[in-house]
């Protein structure tokens, strides 16, 4: 077997958006008088955008406090700060090692992409001018089961025209890491808080992204 295809989360792996979501929910939290710090911001990582919110609720025992209609208009409020906040990114914000790991993985015939449910992901590769190094970005309006479920990883192998066991999800989050294994992915975890699977590969920043050790796992 040899490797394909490159998988990449974006949000903590690509760069490091969290502060951003961070800043966003906690405008939003001090709007409406809630509790949030930075120990909540580290569960809504690789989590959607309604259900961080949900997080936030249940952290604030307000679970019931919201129609659905209004917890999604509550979250594009916080969705319209963060996306005010990302304006600042440039490409000096993209993670360290990334762009000599895609550049050697690229010379060497391998596809990349982005399997981010980030609905904020085309904007954020554009700000960091990086998106014309990707064969994919996956669409996350068009996911419907967001990770843990393995979809977004699985479009990505099949739209590159690849088998799972053919690809290496790359990911930051424990609900990344499910994912890619679901999938049937080989994992590479960059600093994941393991609360359940194991990444295949673990590592503590992108700067120790090796793409001959990767490469010789398969
Ligand atoms: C993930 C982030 O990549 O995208 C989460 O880790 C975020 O924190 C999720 O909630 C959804 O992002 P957005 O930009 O669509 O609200
Ligand atoms: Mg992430």
């Amino acid at each position: 077997m040899c490797l394909k295809a490159l998988i990449f989360d974006l949000d903590g792996v690509l760069t490091d958006t969290a502060k951003y979501h961070y800043l966003a929910w906690k405008k939003l939290a001090d709007e409406l008088g809630y509790y949030f710090d930075e120990d909540i911001n580290e569960l809504l990582k690789g989590v959607s955008r309604i259900n961080s919110f949900e997080i936030i609720l249940e952290k604030n025992n307000a679970t019931n406090k919201f129609t659905d209609l209004e917890k999604e208009t509550l979250a594009n409020k916080k969705n319209e700060y963060y996306k005010e906040m990302i304006e600042q990114l440039t490409p000096n914000d993209i993670l360290e090692g990334i762009v000599p790991f895609i550049n050697e993985a690229r010379s060497n015939g391998v596809k990349c992409a982005v399997a981010s449910i980030s609905k904020n992901a085309s904007r954020v590769l554009e700000l960091l001018k990086i998106s014309d190094m990707f064969d994919y970005i996956a669409d996350a309006a068009l996911v419907k089961n967001p990770k843990p479920d393995p979809e977004i990883f699985l479009t990505c192998a099949e739209q590159l025209g690849f088998k799972p066991s053919e690809c290496v999800g790359i990911e930051d989050a424990q609900a990344g890491i499910e994912s890619i294994h679901a999938a049937g992915m080989l994992s590479v975890g960059i600093n994941v808080t393991v609360t359940s699977i194991m990444p295949d590969i673990v590592l503590k920043s992108t700067s120790e992204l090796d793409f001959k050790q990767i490469s010789e796992k398969f």
